[in-house]
């Protein structure tokens, strides 16, 4: 029966093609569904055109989710050295930037067509502008005959002009399939014109499934009080900072935007961080400006806070910050000679450009988030194959799984992992 498969896996982004290859490998029939009309709509526009597709460094505490263990197996199983292989065997070459992430050197269309022909070679079949309309589970009470578990009911995505065409929506005709083991690969919620959607999210809850909240994620923060103002005036300022929250820190660049804080240092704090919390960034992690401003104090008395930071922060500090920092943190004494300032006050200058603290007002969201943060509960996936507990024969693996990578190729590195553990067992 043509229409019958032993695996059918929604989504063919990274995790879904991953898990495809490796199955269709093993000799079993197996079909992608998609409803965008290109594969790996999120490769292509990953790393900046040249995806990061890995890192030489992966561990668990790369990753963020309720169940903290719940990455391990599949990471090691699949080690980041064992995607690098398929790289350099397709002849792709890449190169590493700093903190071991790796890049394509041409076009990360050269991932995406690595996939595909391993794909193609293992006998795969992806069928694009195809969307899932239901998914049922009529042999549940049958269980001999295992290998239709789950039927789909499937309908051609029409394109713009289409949905304005009646006679083309009427022409529109619903394919059946059935297959013994079904795939959930369709990834998180960010960038909705990318082909993101609830999907995953959706037929997690149908087979009983508990969700977490999901949240943008590594993504830039916004500011709409004064602080925006001031923050827009400095777009395009870059500074290496620490930044960090009560639960983490990490001393990376940071760039001001015209929307607010972006940059790694800020779309690697946004994973640990809660609507209405503030950060802390230290603008200046190698000086101590306390202890800077107190010493020239006593040794230059009638110098002023920023003649002091201009001369003894080797350039480190762009001159429109300094000008807006001054602003902010020293408008009353920005003209007073440091012999006329308290030491507190000099002290509370300090500790303000070591931490200078923010609230954000939100996040720029799913528009331009990398990756969604929360998901489908691991608690009730295995861990080593990505087989529902609750339901036989179904899988979730990738974004859609409450696993959410740092910065730095973490994610992928994700996809193409518990794609590989679920592509050994469907
Ligand atoms: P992925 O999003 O890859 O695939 C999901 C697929 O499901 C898509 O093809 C989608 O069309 C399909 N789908 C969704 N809903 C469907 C439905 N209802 N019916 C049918 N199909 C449906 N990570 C990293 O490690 N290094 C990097 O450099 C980057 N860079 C980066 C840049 C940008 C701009 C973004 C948005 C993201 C990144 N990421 C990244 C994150 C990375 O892209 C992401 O974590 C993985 O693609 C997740 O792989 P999945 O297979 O889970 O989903």
């Amino acid at each position: 029966m043509s229409n019958h498969f032993d695996v059918i896996i929604i989504g063919a982004g990274a995790s879904g093609l991953y898990c495809a290859l490796t199955a269709g490998r093993r000799g079993r029939r197996v079909l992608v569904l998609d409803h965008a009309n290109k594969v790996g709509k999120k490769i292509l526009m990953s790393g900046g055109g040249r995806c990061n597709f890995t890192n030489y460094f992966v561990e668990s505490e790369h990753f963020i989710g309720a169940n903290e263990h719940f990455c391990k197996s599949a990471l090691s199983r699949y080690p980041s050295w064992e995607f690098i292989a398929m790289v350099e065997q397709h002849k792709i070459a890449y190169h590493e930037r700093e903190h071991g992430q790796l890049f394509c050197d041409d076009s990360a269309q050269d991932i995406v067509t690595m996939l595909l022909d391993e794909c193609s070679a293992a006998g795969v079949q992806v069928k694009l502008n195809t969307q899932v309309d239901q998914v049922k589970t009529p042999n549940s009470d049958h269980r001999q005959d295992v290998s239709k578990r789950f039927q789909l009911l499937t309908s051609k995505k029409l394109s713009k002009k289409e949905l304005h065409d009646t006679a083309a929506q009427s022409k529109t005709s619903q394919t059946n399939y059935s297959c013994e083991s079904l795939v959930v690969a369709t990834g998180g919620l960010s960038i909705p014109t990318m082909g993101a959607s609830g999907l995953g999210y959706e037929l997690a809850q149908q087979f009983g499934h508990q969700l977490l909240t999901t949240d943008a994620s590594l993504v830039p923060f916004t500011f709409t009080d004064r602080t925006g103002e001031i923050l827009r005036a400095l777009s395009g300022i870059s500074l290496p900072v620490v930044a960090s929250n009560t639960r983490t820190a990490f001393k990376l660049p940071l760039l001001f935007t015209h929307r607010g804080l972006s940059g790694p240092a800020m779309l690697q704090l946004s994973n640990y961080w809660q609507t209405g919390e503030m950060i802390e960034i230290n603008l200046l992690p190698d000086i101590d400006i306390t202890a800077l401003l107190l010493a020239h104090k006593k040794s230059h008395p009638k110098q002023l806070v920023r003649t002091v930071l201009a001369e003894n922060t080797d350039n480190q500090l762009p001159k429109k910050l300094l000008v807006a920092l001054q602003t902010m943190l020293w408008e009353e004494v920005k003209e007073t000679e440091l012999a006329n300032i308290k030491d507190e006050r000099l002290q509370e200058i300090g500790s303000a450009i070591n931490g200078w603290q923010l609230k954000p007002s939100g996040t720029e969201g799913y528009r331009t988030a990398e990756v969604t943060r929360g998901g489908v509960n691991t608690d009730e996936i295995s861990s080593k194959t990505m087989q529902s507990n609750l339901q036989d024969g179904l899988y979730f693996i990738g974004e859609v799984l409450d696993v959410t990578g740092w910065l730095g190729g973490y994610n992928f590195q994700w996809a193409w992992a518990s794609g590989f553990v679920c592509g050994e067992v469907v």
